[in-house]
């Protein structure tokens, strides 16, 4: 079971997108793959067209069990949904005493029979980000092609960096350039600046494709309404390249 998290602290960098594109070119190409949301605005449930009920946070809670939150959203691929009762998750997290960082860990610990289960985090840095990193073994850094962006993804691997040092075998698998537009210079400028300071790190991009943003709004993923589109092409190459390594 590859465990996986697509992680920025900054928002609007297309984690949920890629966490939901990538994980559904998974399911098509008959990976059975879990996506589980650990953002308060729940938008992996939403993007699919799935209805959320118990999540988790019900789970970590302890008022679910497993067997109750696998939402099944489509053939080989199954939700955990996320949302707003996550903000209790977090305070639940911050005050306990011993181990705070295996929260999540131990609340998914009796997940069987997946391929890969993808994590879509929060935009920020709080206790239930570290929690997953605590939990996956794999983390992908969706970047957009903006200097500000670029700017951040320093810190943020510096921050992963620390967390590395209690937590063996944490791997940054890839950043993965998005929203790159080829007619504009600044994309392939920020896209070289990334090659050069992350060597050998950097994936294939994510090209501008305004399918991709209307996709969530018809409870599709990309493979469903465009499936012809950049967007589609783009995400099955990257979950080919994911399915190859580790
Ligand atoms: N390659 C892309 N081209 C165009 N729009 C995109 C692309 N990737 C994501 N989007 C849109 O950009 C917005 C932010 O993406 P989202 O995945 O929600 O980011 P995050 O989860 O990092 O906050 C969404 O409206 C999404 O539909
Ligand atoms: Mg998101």
């Amino acid at each position: 079971m590859r465990k996986v998290a697509f992680t920025n602290a900054k928002g609007g960098v297309a984690k949920t997108t890629t966490c939901v594109n990538l994980g559904a070119a998974l399911a098509l190409a008959g990976h059975r793959t879990l996506l589980v949301d650990c953002d308060t605005q729940g938008q992996v449930t939403k993007s699919l067209g799935v209805q959320a009920g118990e999540g988790l946070a019900e789970l970590v809670q302890g008022d679910a069990g497993l067997e109750d939150v696998q939402i099944e959203a489509r053939e080989n691929l199954f939700v955990i949904s996320g949302g707003g009762s996550l903000s209790g998750v977090k305070r639940m997290i911050s005050r306990r005493d011993m181990r705070s960082e295996l929260v999540l860990s131990e609340a998914l610990e009796g997940l069987r029979g997946y391929d890969f289960v993808l994590l879509d985090a929060a935009p920020s840095w709080d206790v239930l980000n570290v929690n997953s990193l605590f939990y996956v073994d794999e983390i992908l850094i969706p970047v957009s092609m903006e200097v500000l962006a670029l700017q951040g993804v320093g810190d943020f691997l510096g921050r992963v960096k620390e967390v590395q040092r209690y937590r063996d075998g944490l791997l940054i698998r890839g950043i993965i350039p998005t929203f790159y537009d080829g007619r504009v210079k600044k994309s392939a400028e920020i896209l070289e600046q990334l090659e050069r300071h992350f060597p050998g790190t950097v994936w294939p991009v994510v090209r501008y494709n305004s399918k991709l943003s209307e996709a969530p709004g018809f409870g599709q993923h990309i493979f469903e309404y465009a499936k012809r589109s950049y967007g589609a092409a783009d995400y099955d190459r990257l979950a080919k390249r994911l399915a190859k390594g580790g």
